[in-house]
């Protein structure tokens, strides 16, 4: 089997979704998204998020192989994010996976959602470099991993110790009276604000606790000082440039993030970095890793945006990693894993 087909499925949070990837080339690419139904309640529902999963899967999945000119039969395996994300959300999209594999008789992935994200730029950059770094930006995770082979290991270099990236510009756009998700309304917001109006921390970067921890990473002082400087504007009556504001958190939190991603790829001697999850769609993360990357001799490869946030191109193309590896598939009694541990890339 020289070019595997796969048909990739994601349900993790609100995006149900699903694709078709042969080798390193997407042949249909669909998502739905239940965003809108969470917005007025400031955050992901887990209840109404599974319903919705419920509701799309079947016509995800059908558009998916109708895209890709296909039916069940043509796909070599089916890939199913199992983990990490949220049970409910997980279990619609496993059993519904489990029920496609068992009735058209194919092998069946349970795989890392996290991994997916950095699999997906294979389907723009092409494969992976051997020893490559790759730097994991999504709503729930931050962290830098060694990759040293995408289908059978994936070490963590660093994490972070408190929020994530996504997370802690979801908080800050909350009290600025963003709706959900944020974090691209201070991207946008950024745009045309002063990244030096407000000294911002860049957490773990200074001292003792940044040599203690070079490739960790902590957001949760960020989001405290941007907090607590909003609320002194507004006790004394004043304006908060929230523009400024903006540009100010997003260039701190960018900065250390290509700062890290930067000296991790020195110290393990990758002239690649690899980009995924939600918060690599953010534009003043991407123009700072690709400045740093310049300056440093460092490839970096952010995919483009409709691939950043979740679908099922990822998942596809994992899967087309794990059959080309020559990985056993998953046992069909196979667990969801709402934490799935980072290393841990199939079930
Ligand atoms: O990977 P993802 O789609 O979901 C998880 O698996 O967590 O990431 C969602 C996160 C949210 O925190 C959202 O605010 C953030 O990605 N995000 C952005 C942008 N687009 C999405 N954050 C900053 N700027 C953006 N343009
Ligand atoms: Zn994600």
């Amino acid at each position: 089997m020289s070019e595997p087909v796969v048909l990739g499925i994601e349900s993790t949070c609100d995006e149900t979704a699903a694709a078709i990837v042969r080798g390193r080339e997407l042949l249909s690419n669909v998502v739905a998204s239940s965003m809108e139904e969470h917005a007025r309640y400031g955050g992901v529902i887990p209840e109404i998020a599974s319903r919705a999963h419920a509701e799309a899967f079947v016509p995800c999945v059908s558009k998916a192989l109708a895209e890709a000119n296909m039916d069940l039969a043509d796909v070599d395996a089916i890939a199913v994010s199992t983990g990490p994300g949220l049970a409910g959300c997980l279990a619609v999209g496993v059993s519904g996976a489990k029920a496609l594999a068992w009735a058209a008789n194919k092998p069946i992935y349970g795989i890392n959602h996290v991994i997916g994200h950095i699999a997906v730029t294979q389907l723009q950059f092409g494969p992976f470099p051997p020893d490559t770094l790759a730097l994991i930006v999504s709503g729930g995770h931050t962290s830098l991993l060694h990759v040293q082979d995408v289908a059978r290991h994936v070490d963590v270099v660093g994490t972070t110790l408190d929020d994530a990236a996504g997370e802690c510009f979801d908080k800050v756009a909350r009290l600025l009276g963003f709706p959900y998700p944020g974090g691209p309304h201070i991207d946008r917001h950024a745009q045309n604000g002063d990244p030096h109006a407000i000294r911002v921390p860049q957490g773990l970067t200074q001292g003792q606790a940044g040599a203690r921890h070079p490739y960790d990473f902590s957001f949760s002082g960020v989001k405290t000082a941007v907090a607590r400087w909003i609320e002194t504007q507004q006790a004394a009556g004043r304006d908060v440039p929230v523009d400024d504001v903006c540009a100010s958190l997003a260039d701190s939190v960018a900065t250390v993030l290509a700062r890290k991603a930067m000296r991790g790829c020195e110290q393990y001697g990758s002239k690649t970095l690899i980009v995924g999850g939600g918060f690599s769609a953010n534009s003043q993360l991407r123009a700072k890793l690709l400045e740093y990357g310049e300056r440093c001799g460092v490839e970096v490869r952010i995919p483009r945006i409709k691939l950043c946030t979740d679908n099922g191109a990822m998942v596809a193309m994992l899967g087309v990693n794990l059959v080309e590896a020559g990985v056993a598939p998953s046992a069909p009694d196979f667990a969801i894993d709402s934490a799935m541990p980072m290393d841990k890339i199939s079930m």
